[in-house]
């Protein structure tokens, strides 16, 4: 992909050229034919309320056939959520009254805030315990963290809950032993994969977890408030409304939980879900194996130009498995990051977090299609331009 090409891509989307946008993994970035498709469905809808309610399931159906194609599982064990902080609730809420007293549920260190809040609200509830499992890094190797996270299995963990792509580390645990292990020891098993839909091909049938919640707004190309619960049949009957409505009677369960207890909540805007199609074509339609590729080298370069010249050492092994287009650079411990941020955004309009987590420094780039070479040149200039004026006198 030639810098001409970056270019015109970056036309399809709306983002200001104001700044270098490297932090798509926040919100995502809608295109304009994605965006125009979801508009197209407010104004169907303004055109005939009446018909809104009735049409819903149908609608609904539709677009999640699509999803459920491009996710390989059956659309039927998915609710659309308004975001992947949702579908962790739903899961949370519904556990709620299964959980008992010293029951533990097993987590990281490198779990997302407000997730983390939801668990510790739910076990608050009932006495269960939120344990969150150090992981050291760095890791060297899948069986490296599957070891570390195992051993904090004891006889009361009753649930396991992991970020697929962690939030503050910007790495992708592997999970599928953990879950032929979790199976075996009747553990439930709930996955925060709000990074994973679009960065990664996503096999939900075969992954294995109980629960698994994306978002289709950050790098799927989706409108904001577009995300799913991947629930498996066997445990449906576990999942209760987090806002009761319609779907819900007071003498008899559902048969299909995930679309009266989680989709159904009274009057809504449903356009964004209806573009979600639109979103996966979009994604076809430009070669999303190859962009992906594309960004995840761009990525990877960036990161090892900017971690050997400072000498620092990757949190990660060095390949796809780890991070595909979120990358986790490792800057000197003893950055001020703070200061670094404020040189990046005064000076280069570079708008990226840049993340303390323990007492490593990680500036966590995201490359997106709309990701041009010289946006990511510019960054690296501003940090080994700036950095060394950055840094304090101890780590
Ligand atoms: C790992 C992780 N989980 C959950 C979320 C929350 O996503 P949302 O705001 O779409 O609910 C984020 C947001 O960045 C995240 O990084």
């Amino acid at each position: 992909m030639t810098q001409s090409n970056a270019e015109q891509i970056r036309n399809e989307f709306f983002l200001t050229r104001e700044w270098r946008l490297l932090n798509n993994g926040s919100y995502g970035a809608c295109p304009k034919p994605v965006f125009e498709e979801f508009q197209r469905w407010q104004l169907e809808v303004e055109k005939h309320p009446g018909t809104f309610i009735g049409r819903w399931p149908e609608w609904f159906g539709q677009s999640r056939e699509a999803l459920g194609a491009y996710l390989h599982c059956d659309p039927k064990d998915l609710a659309y959520v308004t975001n992947a902080t949702m579908g962790v609730n739903v899961v949370t809420n519904s556990l709620r009254s299964w959980l008992k007293p010293g029951d533990e549920v097993l987590t990281t260190n490198h779990e997302y805030g407000a997730c983390n809040h939801a668990w510790l609200f739910a076990c608050g509830k009932t006495g269960a315990k939120y344990i969150n499992h150090p992981i050291e890094l760095p890791i060297t190797s899948d069986d490296d963290f599957v070891e570390k996270f195992w051993s904090g299995v004891t006889p009361r963990t009753r649930v396991i809950y992991l970020s697929h792509t962690t939030s503050p580390t910007a790495l992708t645990f592997p999970l599928k032993e953990l879950f032929r292990r979790a199976r075996e020891a009747g553990i439930l098993t709930v996955v925060d994969g709000a990074h994973v839909p679009g960065q990664r091909d996503l096999f939900l049938d075969d992954l294995g977890a109980d629960f698994y919640t994306g978002n289709c707004h950050k790098w799927m190309c989706a409108p904001k408030g577009t995300a799913f619960l991947h629930v498996r049949k066997d445990v449906q009957h576990m999942i209760e409304p987090l806002i009761v409505s319609h779907g819900w009677q007071p003498d008899k369960k559902s048969a299909q939980p995930l679309y009266d207890y989680v989709e159904i909540f009274g009057t809504r805007d449903i356009s964004a879900f209806m573009a979600v199609p639109a979103a996966i074509e979009f994604m076809r339609s430009h070669d999303w194996v190859q962009v992906r590729e594309r960004c995840h080298l761009m990525g990877m370069e960036t990161k090892r130009t900017i971690e050997n010249y400072f000498g620092t050492q990757s949190i990660c092994p060095d390949t796809f498995e780890w991070f595909s287009q979120l990358v986790p650079i490792r800057l000197p411990d003893n950055t001020d990051m703070a200061k670094l941020g404020q040189i990046m955004r005064d000076h280069y309009k570079v708008e990226m977090p840049l993340i303390t987590w323990n007492n490593f420094k990680i500036a966590r780039l995201s490359v997106q299609i709309y990701t041009t070479q010289d946006e990511l040149d510019a960054f690296v200039e501003g940090v080994t331009t700036h950095l060394n004026a950055c840094l304090t006198a101890t780590a």
